[in-house]
């Protein structure tokens, strides 16, 4: 019998595909959609310890070939998504947080928190390319992200998760550096810093300036870094990064990956995108005479 579970880092799914931090996330209804629709695991936005509005229009650029953000990092605070993530129990899938900090104390405080509510694993963000002070500043230190990881494991017992930037040339002694301090398991990649400019206003179009490219335009990044992970970790990996169809998602499992998640394509193929590559996985897992999806991962390393 081919089957679609998998097992992440003790997480139990019933399919390979996770809904990515960012997109429609930011509420228990939308996280419960989104688990409806066939998520294997749902991500939330990434949650810091106080509200913060983001930054002022326009935040997000649409290309042919996917997106370039620079939200700020928007989000209700720890203490009011409380709620969210109580009205989130009962999800079909499981529920991972995800938290962004300025420090390993206060990464480890958020941490214990999204623990406190349910939250069934927790997405460190280390790799927001557009906030200063946060994400991929710190996570592209290794020191700092194995101070960060210790701090954590040390409050958590769920597992830990670090998401990781493809925008430096340390990726490996990064997640080497995680992997030795505990983390549980690595996600790979965050967006790739980009820009838009609009040539009748003669500036660039974000309000920030500078943001994050994702979509199909970076799959063939987060394909190379997955792909140098597998060569060099042993814990799991989760990739992202431009996954639009079955035939995605297989290439970052052979790439090494366990999992993968999905963001923008939310956006640009629809509610329907998890269940779509579900379907076309297991049709060529049968093909091909893969009965599980463990068998797939890393084969294109054989
Ligand atoms: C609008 C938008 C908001 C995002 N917000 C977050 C976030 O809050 N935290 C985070 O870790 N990643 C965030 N991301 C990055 C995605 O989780 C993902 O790593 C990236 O978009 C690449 O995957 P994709 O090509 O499937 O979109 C965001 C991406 C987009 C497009």
């Amino acid at each position: 019998m081919t089957s679609l579970k998998v097992e992440v880092a003790a997480l139990k799914l019933s399919n390979p595909t996770i809904l990515a931090s960012g997109v429609m996330d930011e509420t228990a209804a939308s996280l419960l959609n989104m688990a409806r629709a066939g998520a294997g695991a749902v991500v939330t936005k990434s949650i810091g310890s106080e509200p913060r509005k983001g930054y002022p229009n326009p935040t997000l650029v649409e290309l042919d070939w996917g997106y370039i953000n620079a939200m700020g990092l928007p989000n209700p605070g720890i203490e009011a998504f409380a709620e969210e993530m109580r009205l989130a129990r009962g999800c079909p899938a499981p529920v991972i947080g995800s938290i962004f900090a300025s420090s390993a104390k206060e990464f480890s405080f958020l941490a214990s928190k999204m623990q406190d509510y349910g939250a069934a694993a927790v997405e460190l963000n280390l790799s927001c390319p557009h906030a200063k002070g946060y994400g991929m500043e710190l996570g592209v230190d290794p020191e700092m992200v194995s101070a960060v990881v210790r701090e954590v494991k040390s409050v958590c017992s769920i597992p830990v998760f670090a998401k990781l930037t493809p925008n430096t040339h340390q990726l490996m002694e990064v997640a080497k550096a995680a992997e030795a301090a505990g983390c549980d398991a690595i996600v790979a990649v965050n967006t790739v810093k980009a820009m838009a400019i609009s040539v009748e206003m003669r500036r660039p179009i974000l309000s920030n300036k500078g943001g994050g490219l994702s979509g199909p335009a970076i799959k063939p990044i987060g394909l190379r870094c997955v792909y140098d992970l597998h060569s060099t970790l042993n814990i799991p990996i989760i990739g992202v990064g431009g996954v639009e169809d079955w035939r995605d998602a297989v290439e970052y499992i052979m790439a090494g990956a366990s999992a993968v998640q999905v963001g923008s394509a939310v956006g640009r193929v629809g509610l329907n995108v998890f269940e779509l590559i579900c379907t076309g996985m297991k049709e060529f897992m049968v093909r091909e005479g893969f009965e599980s999806v463990s068998q797939m991962v890393g084969v294109a390393h054989e």
